[in-house]
């Protein structure tokens, strides 16, 4: 049977390296993953004020997380940390409270970032919100891209072959991850 793996990518740029890298990685994936974009930049801010008479995009954003059986991160690091518009889409995905749709869902975190470093910062932010959530990220592998920009040809496709095994076992290790937790 198919898994359904939501995809978040934490740039809203239209030319993100990170959304490339989100495509590499559902490109390299195992037979039997299906992979659903689900856009974060249209949601509004999150205020509880709002709990009982939500804004559509709220609705439809957690709609399309339930449905999932897994979710993907790409995201970048902002300020050593995530970006603004990732952290508003986890909170609106965390409530209202006792219903939020993050809860025992597994996930993988991949950072990718133009300096060596790749995300640390954002990742470990990211997951610090997921375990608390009781999503499930995956511990191993743990993906820092560095030198984001420089793994892409000017058609957007990766073309270092070490890269490429690297994100093949990462989404490898995510199949076997969420069996293990399904
Ligand atoms: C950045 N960038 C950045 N990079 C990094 O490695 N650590 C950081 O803390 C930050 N901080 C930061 C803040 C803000 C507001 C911006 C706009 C950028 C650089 C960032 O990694 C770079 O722009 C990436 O290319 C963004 O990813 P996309 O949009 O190409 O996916």
């Amino acid at each position: 049977m198919s898994k359904h793996i939501a995809v978040i990518v934490g740039s809203l740029r239209e030319g993100s390296d990170n959304r490339k890298l989100a495509q590499t990685l559902a490109g390299l994936a195992p037979e039997g993953m299906e992979f659903t974009f689900v856009g974060t930049g249209a949601l509004p801010l999150y205020n509880p004020d709002f709990d009982e008479n939500p804004p559509e995009e709220w609705t439809a954003f957690r709609n399309a997380l339930s449905r999932a059986d897994a979710v993907l991160f790409v995201t970048p690091e902002y300020n050593r940390s995530v970006p603004a518009s990732l952290k508003n889409a986890i909170d609106v995905g965390s409530r209202p409270y006792g219903e939020s749709v993050w809860d025992g869902k597994p996930t993988a975190i991949a950072t990718g970032s133009p300096s060596g470093i790749g995300g640390f910062g954002a990742n470990h932010h990211l997951r610090q919100s997921l375990v608390f959530l009781n999503a499930a990220p995956m511990q191993q592998p743990e993906a820092y891209i560095g030198r984001l920009a420089e793994l892409f040809d000017d058609s957007g496709n990766l073309t270092n072959a070490d890269t490429k095994a690297f994100l093949s076992n990462f989404m490898a290790s995510f199949d076997a991850w969420i069996d293990k937790l399904s």
